[in-house]
Protein backbone atom coordinates (compact mmCIF):
# COMPACT_ATOMS: atom_id res chain seq x y z
CA UNK A 1 0.00 0.00 0.00
CA UNK A 2 0.95 3.42 -0.94
CA UNK A 3 1.98 5.71 2.22
CA UNK A 4 3.41 9.16 1.39
CA UNK A 5 6.83 9.45 3.51
CA UNK A 6 5.65 12.06 6.64
CA UNK A 7 2.11 9.79 7.24
CA UNK A 8 4.75 6.73 7.62
CA UNK A 9 6.99 8.67 10.41
CA UNK A 10 4.20 9.78 12.05
CA UNK A 11 3.06 6.29 12.19
CA UNK A 12 6.05 4.89 13.43
CA UNK A 13 6.62 7.39 16.38
CA UNK A 14 3.03 6.49 17.41
CA UNK A 15 4.06 2.98 17.07
CA UNK A 16 7.11 3.57 20.09
CA UNK A 17 5.46 5.50 22.33
CA UNK A 18 2.51 3.25 22.50
CA UNK A 19 4.99 0.67 23.32
CA UNK A 20 6.50 2.79 25.47
CA UNK A 21 3.16 3.40 27.31
CA UNK A 22 3.18 -0.03 27.68
CA UNK A 23 6.96 -0.75 28.82
CA UNK A 24 6.04 1.50 31.70
CA UNK A 25 2.90 -0.05 32.45
CA UNK A 26 4.59 -3.47 33.55
CA UNK A 27 6.25 -1.81 36.74
CA UNK A 28 3.17 -0.36 38.90
CA UNK A 29 4.94 2.07 40.72
CA UNK A 30 3.39 1.13 43.95
CA UNK A 31 5.43 1.70 47.50
CA UNK A 32 9.07 2.00 47.56
CA UNK A 33 11.86 -0.68 48.50
CA UNK A 34 12.51 -2.00 52.43
CA UNK A 35 14.96 -0.46 54.19
CA UNK A 36 17.24 -2.97 56.03
CA UNK A 37 16.40 -1.32 59.60
CA UNK A 38 12.57 -1.99 58.30
CA UNK A 39 13.59 -5.88 56.91
CA UNK A 40 14.63 -6.80 60.52
CA UNK A 41 11.17 -6.34 61.84
CA UNK A 42 10.10 -8.95 59.61
CA UNK A 43 13.12 -11.38 59.49
CA UNK A 44 12.57 -13.40 62.58
CA UNK A 45 13.08 -16.88 61.17
CA UNK A 46 14.21 -19.26 63.67
CA UNK A 47 16.14 -22.77 63.41
CA UNK A 48 15.37 -25.36 64.98
CA UNK A 49 18.67 -25.49 66.43
CA UNK A 50 17.77 -22.12 67.58
CA UNK A 51 19.72 -19.80 65.84
CA UNK A 52 17.71 -16.49 65.76
CA UNK A 53 16.23 -16.76 69.09
CA UNK A 54 16.48 -13.63 71.00
CA UNK A 55 17.64 -12.81 73.75
CA UNK A 56 15.24 -12.46 76.74
CA UNK A 57 14.03 -15.63 79.10
CA UNK A 58 11.00 -16.52 80.94
CA UNK A 59 9.39 -19.75 82.54
CA UNK A 60 5.95 -21.36 83.05
CA UNK A 61 4.97 -19.51 86.22
CA UNK A 62 5.37 -16.19 84.99
CA UNK A 63 3.56 -16.97 81.37
CA UNK A 64 0.46 -18.40 83.41
CA UNK A 65 -0.87 -14.75 83.84
CA UNK A 66 -0.14 -13.55 80.57
CA UNK A 67 -1.62 -16.64 78.46
CA UNK A 68 -4.96 -16.34 80.56
CA UNK A 69 -5.26 -12.46 79.42
CA UNK A 70 -4.06 -12.85 75.45
CA UNK A 71 -4.66 -16.50 74.49
CA UNK A 72 -6.95 -18.45 77.12
CA UNK A 73 -10.23 -16.95 75.37
CA UNK A 74 -9.83 -18.44 72.09
CA UNK A 75 -7.49 -21.53 73.26
CA UNK A 76 -9.14 -22.54 76.34
CA UNK A 77 -7.57 -22.02 79.70
CA UNK A 78 -6.11 -25.36 79.48
CA UNK A 79 -4.88 -24.96 75.71
CA UNK A 80 -7.91 -27.55 75.03
CA UNK A 81 -9.02 -25.23 72.20
CA UNK A 82 -12.24 -23.81 71.32
CA UNK A 83 -14.59 -23.35 68.56
CA UNK A 84 -12.51 -22.76 65.14
CA UNK A 85 -9.50 -22.73 67.44
CA UNK A 86 -6.94 -25.53 67.24
CA UNK A 87 -6.30 -26.90 70.46
CA UNK A 88 -2.21 -26.62 71.67
CA UNK A 89 -2.22 -29.28 74.09
CA UNK A 90 -2.66 -33.06 74.28
CA UNK A 91 -3.93 -35.02 71.50
CA UNK A 92 -2.31 -37.84 69.17
CA UNK A 93 -0.94 -38.83 65.97
CA UNK A 94 -1.99 -42.26 66.12
CA UNK A 95 -5.71 -41.71 67.05
CA UNK A 96 -8.36 -41.71 63.79
CA UNK A 97 -8.78 -38.86 63.24
CA UNK A 98 -5.18 -37.84 64.38
CA UNK A 99 -5.76 -34.37 66.82
CA UNK A 100 -2.57 -32.39 65.65
CA UNK A 101 -1.67 -30.15 68.72
CA UNK A 102 1.81 -28.37 69.55
CA UNK A 103 2.04 -31.50 72.24
CA UNK A 104 1.37 -34.20 69.88
CA UNK A 105 2.11 -33.23 66.51
CA UNK A 106 5.00 -29.95 66.41
CA UNK A 107 8.57 -31.53 65.57
CA UNK A 108 10.23 -28.19 66.97
CA UNK A 109 10.27 -25.50 69.77
CA UNK A 110 11.79 -23.24 67.75
CA UNK A 111 8.43 -23.28 65.50
CA UNK A 112 6.20 -22.85 68.95
CA UNK A 113 8.71 -19.61 69.76
CA UNK A 114 8.45 -18.42 66.01
CA UNK A 115 4.94 -18.72 65.24
CA UNK A 116 3.80 -17.24 68.91
CA UNK A 117 5.81 -14.31 68.01
CA UNK A 118 5.30 -13.44 64.58
CA UNK A 119 1.35 -14.93 64.44
CA UNK A 120 -0.73 -14.45 67.47
CA UNK A 121 -2.36 -13.32 69.23
CA UNK A 122 -4.37 -12.82 65.61
CA UNK A 123 -5.99 -9.48 66.33
CA UNK A 124 -2.19 -7.81 67.38
CA UNK A 125 0.17 -10.07 65.81
CA UNK A 126 4.01 -8.90 66.48
CA UNK A 127 2.75 -7.01 70.03
CA UNK A 128 4.47 -9.36 72.75
CA UNK A 129 7.83 -8.94 73.86
CA UNK A 130 10.78 -11.30 72.97
CA UNK A 131 10.27 -11.99 77.06
CA UNK A 132 6.80 -12.61 76.99
CA UNK A 133 6.88 -14.81 74.12
CA UNK A 134 9.58 -16.73 76.08
CA UNK A 135 7.19 -16.96 78.98
CA UNK A 136 3.47 -17.97 77.16
CA UNK A 137 5.67 -20.66 75.20
CA UNK A 138 7.03 -21.87 78.77
CA UNK A 139 3.80 -22.11 79.92
CA UNK A 140 2.42 -24.01 76.66
CA UNK A 141 5.01 -26.55 77.15
CA UNK A 142 4.07 -27.10 80.73
CA UNK A 143 0.54 -27.96 80.34
CA UNK A 144 1.99 -30.26 77.52
CA UNK A 145 3.77 -31.68 80.76
CA UNK A 146 7.25 -31.31 79.05
CA UNK A 147 8.65 -28.22 81.03
CA UNK A 148 8.11 -27.89 84.96
CA UNK A 149 7.00 -24.45 85.57
CA UNK A 150 10.28 -22.72 87.29
CA UNK A 151 12.54 -23.87 83.90
CA UNK A 152 14.10 -20.67 82.51
CA UNK A 153 13.37 -20.82 78.90
CA UNK A 154 16.07 -19.19 76.86
CA UNK A 155 17.95 -19.11 73.29
CA UNK A 156 19.94 -21.63 74.77
CA UNK A 157 17.69 -24.26 76.97
CA UNK A 158 14.61 -23.69 74.59
CA UNK A 159 15.68 -26.10 71.64
CA UNK A 160 17.49 -28.50 73.87
CA UNK A 161 13.82 -29.54 74.78
CA UNK A 162 12.73 -32.49 72.80
CA UNK A 163 9.43 -32.60 71.52
CA UNK A 164 6.64 -35.92 71.78
CA UNK A 165 7.02 -35.53 68.04
CA UNK A 166 10.62 -35.01 66.50
CA UNK A 167 11.16 -38.36 65.28
CA UNK A 168 7.53 -38.13 63.52
CA UNK A 169 8.71 -36.40 59.82
CA UNK A 170 10.88 -37.84 57.04
CA UNK A 171 13.94 -35.33 56.11
CA UNK A 172 13.79 -34.89 52.25
CA UNK A 173 15.49 -31.87 52.52
CA UNK A 174 18.55 -33.15 51.26
CA UNK A 175 17.07 -35.59 49.11
CA UNK A 176 18.11 -34.90 45.07
C1 LIG B 1 -9.01 -14.38 68.74
C2 LIG B 1 -8.69 -15.79 68.97
C3 LIG B 1 -7.25 -16.15 69.26
C4 LIG B 1 -6.43 -15.64 70.23
C5 LIG B 1 -6.74 -14.56 71.27
C6 LIG B 1 -5.20 -16.38 70.13
N1 LIG B 1 -5.25 -17.29 69.14
FE1 LIG B 1 -3.81 -18.62 68.61
N2 LIG B 1 -4.93 -19.23 67.05
C7 LIG B 1 -6.20 -18.79 66.74
C8 LIG B 1 -6.63 -19.41 65.52
C9 LIG B 1 -7.97 -19.19 64.82
C10 LIG B 1 -5.58 -20.24 65.09
C11 LIG B 1 -5.51 -21.08 63.82
C12 LIG B 1 -4.84 -20.24 62.78
C13 LIG B 1 -4.61 -21.00 61.50
O1 LIG B 1 -4.62 -22.22 61.49
O2 LIG B 1 -4.34 -20.31 60.50
C14 LIG B 1 -4.53 -20.12 66.09
C15 LIG B 1 -3.34 -20.82 66.04
C16 LIG B 1 -2.41 -20.84 67.05
C17 LIG B 1 -1.28 -21.73 67.12
C18 LIG B 1 -0.94 -22.81 66.09
C19 LIG B 1 -1.67 -24.08 66.47
C20 LIG B 1 -1.56 -25.18 65.44
O3 LIG B 1 -1.41 -26.35 65.83
O4 LIG B 1 -1.61 -24.89 64.23
C21 LIG B 1 -0.58 -21.42 68.25
C22 LIG B 1 0.69 -22.08 68.75
C23 LIG B 1 -1.29 -20.32 68.88
N3 LIG B 1 -2.40 -20.00 68.12
C24 LIG B 1 -0.89 -19.72 70.06
C25 LIG B 1 -1.54 -18.62 70.60
C26 LIG B 1 -1.04 -17.87 71.74
C27 LIG B 1 0.24 -18.19 72.48
C28 LIG B 1 -1.92 -16.86 71.98
C29 LIG B 1 -1.83 -15.76 73.00
C30 LIG B 1 -0.68 -14.91 72.92
C31 LIG B 1 -2.99 -16.98 71.00
N4 LIG B 1 -2.72 -18.05 70.18
C32 LIG B 1 -4.11 -16.16 70.95
C33 LIG B 1 -6.96 -17.92 67.49
C34 LIG B 1 -6.49 -17.18 68.56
Amino acid sequence: MFMPKRRVLIALAFGSLFSATLAAQETPHLGKAISEEQLQGWDLIISPDGEGLPSGNGTAAQGKEIYEQQCAACHGLEGQGGAGVPGLVGGSTKSRPALLTVGSYWPYTSTLYDYVRRAMPPTAPKSLSDTQVYQIVAYILHLNGLVDEDVVLDSVSLPRIEMPNHAGFIDRSQVQ
